[in-house]
């Protein structure tokens, strides 16, 4: 059964709109990120779990299946492709479910040919915590964008104090690339942006710690036009707060706080939503999507996705409006 669809569709703010895949199975892909290789969108994203394994309200923010993806030609309608890193059946496994393989993002690597992955690993039952297995940087990597990746263990990067929370990966215009995430010792809590080795497999020694993103979360870099900004939430678990962005000149800083970039947003919620990605719209110059997810803590396989055009009322500056429903061949065009 083909499901067509031509907008993107937010929904009211109190709704959970289902978005479908062209099976119309609905898409369960939670706080991933989007990779264009040779025409096609991939957009993947940790699968959360089903009911009725996940009792209402609790432990639905873990997977026993893996990180999956999907694909489309033009960002509306979206294929299933699989499991692209699969939850093991063995219990002495690393990857043996539930567990957590949170905020997985996927960069290309030029040098050596490989998709490389990096997530927020939480091994089995998939508690949250600072004890070894409980907050690592997961990586993987495959030959090919949509072919099964092969786990290549954990770290935790600067030292082995700091678990890892939140994080994403960021690829520069040179090629480098980062690891961004929420670093917790204790109750100090702080954005950290690494660099990465030139095969994107490991952490290097360069890193910054950028203060003015202190007891932040789901960091969401993005450059535009000669400046760096990230989207970032407040940490209220799985509740949504008010976002901060932050901007640079460069990426290890000086950061400047901007404040809160969600227009009208009277609620304080981020309109109910919570940062995942940011990426570029191929064939619109300037057009750059923020995918926010609306975590639905009843029934976690049923979150939604909010996906908002990035709107640059000056050069250095951003805002996300809230849109019901959009198209972004239109965008620009159209009134909110
Ligand atoms: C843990 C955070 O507390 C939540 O807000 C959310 O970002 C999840 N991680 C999902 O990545």
């Amino acid at each position: 059964m083909e499901q067509r669809y031509h907008a993107f569709t937010n929904g009211e703010i109190t709704e959970y709109v289902s978005w479908k895949d062209t099976e119309g199975n609905e898409i369960n892909a939670s706080d991933g990120g989007m990779i264009y290789v040779d025409g096609v969108y991939h957009w993947y994203g940790q699968k959360l779990r089903a009911l009725p394994f996940a009792p209402k309200g609790k432990g639905g923010q873990v997977t026993t299946e893996g990180v999956v993806m999907y694909r489309s030609e033009d960002l509306y309608n979206w294929t299933y492709e699989g499991v692209i890193l699969p939850c093991s059946k063995d219990p002495n496994s690393p990857l043996y479910g539930p567990m957590r393989f949170e905020r997985p993002k996927i960069i290309y690597n030029e040098r050596t040919k490989k998709y490389v992955l990096w997530c927020h690993y939480v091994a089995y039952p998939g508690d949250h915590g600072d004890e070894p297995g409980t907050g690592e940087a997961g990586i993987a990597s495959c030959d090919t964008v949509n072919g099964t990746y092969e786990w290549h263990g954990t770290t935790r990067p600067i030292d082995d104090l700091g678990s890892v929370k939140d994080s994403t990966l960021y690829k520069d215009r040179d090629g480098k690339a980062y690891f961004i995430y929420d670093r917790k010792v204790g109750d100090d809590r702080c954005t950290h942006i690494v660099e990465l080795s030139e095969d994107y497999l490991s952490c290097t020694d360069h890193y910054r710690r950028v203060q003015e993103a202190y007891w932040r979360e789901a960091a969401t870099p993005m450059y535009h036009d000669g400046w760096y900004f990230i989207f970032t939430s407040g940490l209220t678990s799985w509740k949504a707060n008010p976002a901060k962005y932050y901007r640079a000149k460069s990426l290890m800083g000086p950061w400047t706080e901007m404040g809160d970039p969600y227009e009208g947003d009277v609620t304080g919620t981020s309109f109910e939503s919570q940062s995942t990605y940011v990426f570029p719209v191929e064939g619109k110059p300037g057009l750059f999507i923020h995918m926010a997810e609306r975590h639905n803590t009843e029934n976690f396989e049923r979150c939604s996705y909010i996906w908002t055009p990035v709107e640059f009322p000056t050069k250095d500056s951003v805002v996300l409006r809230y849109r019901k429903t959009w198209q972004w061949e239109t965008f620009g065009e159209q009134h909110v």
